[in-house]
């Protein structure tokens, strides 16, 4: 046993009182203590009293914080192991999705336009379950569709300019279907009139931007009809820069949406980080800040809506 712990009871019960209980507690020697108070220096005793205080309550903080770690793992559990599964099952845990190179499995990547295979896969995998029914109003050269297949769910692609046989021709301002009969819709619009894919006068690449984002409320009101209740709507879309000027394509459709009562759950940016314009992305920025006075627009985003 230490003689340090033997005290000198008559003697410790003449001292300070903070002094004898940081001695009992084993917070300083009983030797130092007396030597502390033989030596009648009152700053220095004050300053080992505010030490031995201050020392406590970090042990107290240490106790507490290490309590509620403890409680707050065992609470983590399951949602770190969830995460885990969905990150092992490919889904990209972030609002960045940096897709690189794409898959080329899914729809044809010489069709302008047309959606990485990647992020559709994304969405699909995300926000629904084999056997759904996923609608792309305007499905363009299959993307959707050959996911759809890959990942056993049911599928309706429709688009007013219908590229192979399992696209059915549809002005999608107005879809053919009953109420509350899809799982899941996804569609990516035309960027405005960067592409035009027809010459016919609904088709949206054809419209002005006024004209384009009232066609667009009437295939999310369209989509909002056909959907079921708590399920989602997803939108690939990108801004556009026109003749100098920026056209935010992407939060007019944002507000459409809220605006028509769909709950917003957010949006992730979807970088294009192979496309001709990234790879001289030095001198495309700088010409297009000589040219328009903006940057070039190296994102789209996925929007998620819900009808609740
Ligand atoms: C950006 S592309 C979609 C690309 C598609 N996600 C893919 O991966 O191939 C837009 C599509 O909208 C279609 N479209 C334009 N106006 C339409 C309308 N009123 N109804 C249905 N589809 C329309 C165009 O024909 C075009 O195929």
């Amino acid at each position: 046993m230490s003689t340090e712990l033997v005290y000198d009871i008559n003697r410790i019960n003449h001292m300070p009182y903070e002094i004898k209980q940081a001695v009992l507690e084993g917070y300083m020697p009983e030797s130092s203590a007396h030597e502390l108070i033989e030596s009648n220096d009152n700053r220095l005793i004050k300053k080992v009293v505010e030490l031995i205080e201050r020392k406590k309550k970090y042990e107290k903080n240490i106790l507490t914080t290490a309590k509620f770690a403890i409680r707050k793992s065992e609470a983590m559990k399951e949602k770190l192991s969830n995460l885990k599964n969905l990150s092992k099952e490919g889904l990209i845990l972030s609002t960045i999705w940096d897709i690189g190179k794409r898959e080329n499995y899914a729809g044809d990547s010489s069709f302008y336009g047309n959606a990485p295979t990647q992020v559709v896969e994304q969405i699909i995998l995300r926000l629904t379950k084999e056997n759904d029914l996923v609608l792309d109003p305007m499905v363009g050269s299959g993307t959707t569709i050959d996911v759809c297949k890959m990942f056993n769910r049911r599928f309706i692609g429709y688009d007013l300019n219908p590229t192979r046989s399992d696209i059915i021709k549809n002005d999608s301002r107005f879809i053919p279907l009953q109420n509350d009969s899809v799982d899941f819709v996804f569609f990516h619009p035309p960027y405005l009139n960067m592409v035009k894919y027809s010459k016919q006068k609904q088709d949206l690449s054809n419209e002005s931007f006024e004209n384009f984002l009232i066609s667009i409320e009437k295939v999310l009101k369209e989509s909002k009809r056909v959907i079921k209740n708590n399920k989602y709507i997803t939108i690939l879309v990108g801004d556009l820069i026109k003749n100098g000027k920026f056209i935010p394509i992407s939060r007019k459709i944002a507000n459409i949406a809220e605006s028509i009562g769909l709950e917003d759950c957010g949006q992730a940016i979807k970088i294009t980080s192979n496309s001709v314009s990234q790879i001289r992305r030095g001198k495309i920025i700088y010409a297009e800040l000589a040219k328009t006075n903006n940057l070039k627009v190296n994102h789209d985003y996925v929007m998620f809506w819900k009808k609740d």
